[in-house]
């Protein structure tokens, strides 16, 4: 039985003194108020506890119609409820009983959209919201068929993280609130539909699916999709699925998914939500993964076809429990979702895969982070370094960079350094065994690590390793730093040819094409390479090594920097190609800034961002937008 009970009910609760309400987790007794700016939600007055979505999902108009029915627990004398809306169009709003309430839609501010406000009765246990999307909805991305691989059938997903789910649900749309939901989904006949929850594994005769999220999730985790969808099982609990073209490509690169659970649950207790499932997306998917709860959504671009890049998958999954299980409180304290989940990908990959593989990657994220953190800083918001984030007013996807990520990364990783692995590995456990199902600020999250790691084991600490690294900007001294034979070995390559020596010759013969070097030595070699090629060099590393037309979408993104950057005319056509293709934001944004650096490549950007541009979805195409100062 899942803890359904948040900490707003329990201020309920409290406040109303209608009964002993204590969750057997949450021992404090005067909850914290937290401030949520990204919600109009006021939780502590009335709450959602459960959604029922009755829904129609319609290809022609690129709209959904439905019914939203949400169980609320109230205050004594609570007068309203707020929601939040994002261009949704609301038709009705009816108690229980069906009878109208009335309601009124608040002004709508950028990012934030409007709060729906909801004049309650007495009594009042339900509210239905009878209402359809628009066809600009932020989360939803409708693909016609030629968009997908198959190109038989439209195609639909949803991405609601951080603050778009209020785009196509009418919610509480904060990442403290958390509720259950059912959902009973019309499609056009044909075609498959999937939530973040119980899922169907084949197409029904009649297009309707039902669905059931047994455990209380964000509205950030709300997710569907809708398409010309296969499913192959891996294991007991695990399986893929994608569009019938692509499904053994998938089976084949995600054979590890059900080691990669095992081992989680070996490193930090049981995996909670029953299946673990992906999903692979058509490629103008924004992300290269998202977490939503017993369905990870993915890019194809993954799918290497050497499982080279699965540790996506490993990060995806890590989020079962920091995120899902153990949830961010508010769009400031992202680093709690993201770093925790950093950290303990690599410990999962590590585990599988052994730590001269782990360090690889550990590498990559320090020198990402240390180009993130010098940009930053020479910015205008240099506290955008902090792990502790002030979004307040801004968009959350601002906050969404490296820091979080790998500052947060290594900042755990510190700790385990500082106190070794056995001790920081059973606070983990703890820490998301006693805290499932709840929220996390950062604040709290600190007071745990003082009593619960180092307390608890007599260690002491010194405030200035918080005031450093959660609350300070840049990266601080005490940094960790991996080391890698396989990396080092890399840079003697680079060196090599950079003082004259002859590319093949610093390869043995059967080395020379990929067979030993990972994707991830290549990345690293395309990264260390100069910055001042020329064309004939440029010329010679693509004819040994073929860089221009990769399969592994890591490799053709750095190698496609260098073609810009040393304006390597024969790769423009498959970068074009590159860029039609692919709509993950993580690959567009350094192509297109990097064309933007000059005035001919800005107008090279433009010509390709217009024939590219209906392939984005939201989340990337106003990134671009803003790069490439685009007027819609
Ligand atoms: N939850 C994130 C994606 C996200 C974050 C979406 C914030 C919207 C707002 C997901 O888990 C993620 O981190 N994806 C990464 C993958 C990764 C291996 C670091 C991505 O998409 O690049
Ligand atoms: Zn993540």
């Amino acid at each position: 039985m899942p803890i359904s009970i948040n900490k707003y009910m329990i201020a309920l609760c409290a406040s109303l003194l209608f009964f002993a309400c204590s969750s057997p987790t949450t021992p404090e007794t005067e909850p914290m108020k937290i401030v949520d700016h990204h919600t109009y939600a006021k939780p502590e007055i009335a709450v959602i506890t459960h959604l029922n979505w009755d829904a129609n999902i319609d290809f022609e108009t690129n709209t959904i119609n439905a019914l939203a029915t949400l169980s609320i627990t109230k205050a004594k004398g609570a007068k309203e409820i707020i929601l939040d809306i994002n261009g949704l169009s609301i038709k009705s709003v009816k108690d229980e009983h069906g009878e109208n309430l009335t309601f009124e839609i608040g002004e709508e501010k950028p990012f934030h959209g409007s709060p729906l406000i909801v004049h309650l009765k007495n009594n009042i246990q339900k509210i239905s919201i009878n209402y359809s999307t628009s066809t600009d909805a932020e989360a939803l991305q409708w693909l016609s068929p030629k968009q997908t691989a198959d190109e038989k059938f439209p195609f639909l997903f949803t991405q609601s993280q951080a603050i778009l789910a209020r785009s196509w649900v009418p919610i509480q749309d904060s990442p403290g609130i958390r509720f259950t939901y059912n959902a009973h989904v019309k499609v056009p006949e044909g075609m498959l539909a999937l939530m973040s929850a119980t899922n169907p594994t084949e197409v029904s005769k009649n297009g309707a699916y039902d669905f059931t999220m047994g455990k209380p999730i964000p509205a950030y985790l709300l997710a569907l999709t809708v398409g010309d969808i296969r499913y192959q099982r891996l294991s007991e609990r695990t399986g893929v699925y994608a569009e019938p073209s692509v499904i053994k490509a998938a089976a084949y690169e995600f054979a590890d998914m059900e080691q990669m659970v095992e081992t989680a649950e070996k490193l930090y207790g049981p995996y909670q939500w029953g299946v673990y499932d992906l999903i692979v997306l058509p490629p103008s998917f924004p992300f290269g993964g998202m977490e939503n709860p017993m369905l990870t959504f993915a890019t194809p671009t993954i799918l290497a076809g050497d499982r080279s890049l699965v540790s996506l998958v490993a990060h995806e999954l890590a989020h079962s429990w920091s995120g899902n299980l153990v949830t961010n409180a508010t769009w400031d304290d992202f680093w709690l979702n993201e770093g925790f989940t950093v950290y303990f990908e690599q410990r999962i990959m590590e585990a599988v895969y052994g730590r001269d593989y782990s360090e690889m990657l550990a590498l990559l994220s320090l020198q990402g982070l240390k180009e993130e953190v010098e940009t930053i800083l020479a910015g205008d918001k240099p506290e955008d370094t902090k792990l502790k984030l002030n979004l307040e007013g801004r968009n959350p996807d601002d906050g969404m960079t490296s820091i979080a990520y790998d500052k947060g990364y290594y900042f755990l990783r510190l700790l385990e350094e500082k106190v070794g692995r056995d001790k920081f590995d059973a606070f983990l456990k703890d820490y998301f065994t006693s805290n499932a199902f709840r929220s996390m600020t950062t604040d709290e999250f600190i007071a745990q690590l003082n009593t619960k790691l180092f307390e608890k084991n007599g260690i002491p600490v010194d405030e200035s390793l918080y005031n450093e690294w959660i609350f300070g900007q840049g990266l601080p001294a005490n940094c960790p730093q991996p080391t890698s034979d396989r990396f080092a070995n890399v840079e003697k390559v680079v060196e090599g040819w950079v003082n004259g020596m002859p590319i093949e010759e610093l390869f043995s013969p059967e080395d020379l094409m990929t067979k030993k070097w990972s994707s991830h030595e290549w990345l690293h070699f395309l990264r260390s390479l100069p910055e001042n090629l020329h064309a004939e060099q440029m010329a010679k590393l693509d004819a040994v090594f073929q860089f221009t037309y990769s399969r592994n979408s890591e490799i053709l993104a750095a190698w496609m920097v260098h073609v810009i950057k040393h304006q390597y005319k024969p790769g423009y056509q498959n970068l074009e190609n590159f860029l039609i293709n692919t709509g993950r934001r993580k690959f567009l944004s350094p192509l297109y800034a990097e064309m933007a650096k000059t005035e001919t490549g800005l107008e090279m950007a433009k010509s390709i961002y217009t024939k590219a541009r209906p392939n984005y979805h939201f989340v990337a195409s106003s990134t671009i937008d803003k790069m490439l100062g685009w007027e819609d």
